[in-house]
């Protein structure tokens, strides 16, 4: 058997990955504080490598990984060539707009909108027909809209934990995402028996 190379991605959604794994029997061997970037199933089947969320994708395309785990909401912000191979109904969120009130703002100039979903934004509003001021951040983008940075914000709502701490609400949903199991283009030929064989255990 091949050895399967599997990019994850930092924080919640890889100890909800490594949990997912273990329950179907993979056991892995990882360290919880550890700073090691790589670590292995205990089978030696499977190499994790740690990365950023938004990196999972641009190691998969490029060869760095045959596999990746990765939210949907990344993936469609960042169009990455690869293939989306199953949902795995973990990392469950919703991108949504929201902002100090339900409902939009009234701006005398255009409404300025921070996220770090720049493309997702851009064709969210485009269909509506609204043109925006995108304000790019890299995260506590809730932290715009509270102190007025922004008009609104477009972020991921995941327990909702965060908008009712900060005073945010809902205006709009704009999609609901879970993290799905991508694959190389390559790979997924190159090591389909095995690729298959995972597939099968994550059922
Ligand atoms: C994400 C997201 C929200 C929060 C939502 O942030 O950007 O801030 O989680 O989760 P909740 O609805 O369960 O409160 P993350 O922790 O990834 O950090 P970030 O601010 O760096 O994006």
């Amino acid at each position: 058997m091949k050895q399967l190379t599997i990019a994850l991605a930092k924080g919640r959604l890889m100890d909800e990955t490594i949990k997912l794994f273990n329950s179907k029997g993979i056991a892995i061997d990882y360290e919880e504080n550890s700073r090691k970037l790589i670590f292995e199933s205990k089978d030696g089947t499977l190499k994790f490598l740690i990365v950023r969320a938004q990196d999972v994708a641009t190691y998969v395309e490029g060869n760095g990984a045959d596999l990746g785990v990765a939210g949907l909401d990344v993936l469609t912000e960042n169009k990455k060539d690869v293939f989306e191979l199953m949902d795995l109904n973990i990392g469950k969120c919703t991108v949504v707009v929201a902002g100090k009130t339900r409902n939009y703002p009234d701006t005398p100039t255009q409404l300025k909108v921070a996220t770090k979903f720049v493309n997702i934004t851009d064709e969210f509003f485009a269909k509506k027909g609204m043109t925006i001021e995108i304000i790019k951040l890299y995260g506590s983008i809730e932290l715009a809209g509270v102190i007025g940075l922004a008009d609104c914000i477009v972020d991921i709502v995941s327990t909702g934990q965060t908008l009712k701490e900060n005073g945010l609400y809902i205006i709009e949903k704009i999609t609901e995402s879970s993290a799905f199991l991508v694959a190389n283009h390559v790979s997924y030929y190159t090591k389909n028996e095995e690729i298959t064989k995972l597939i099968e255990l994550l059922k």
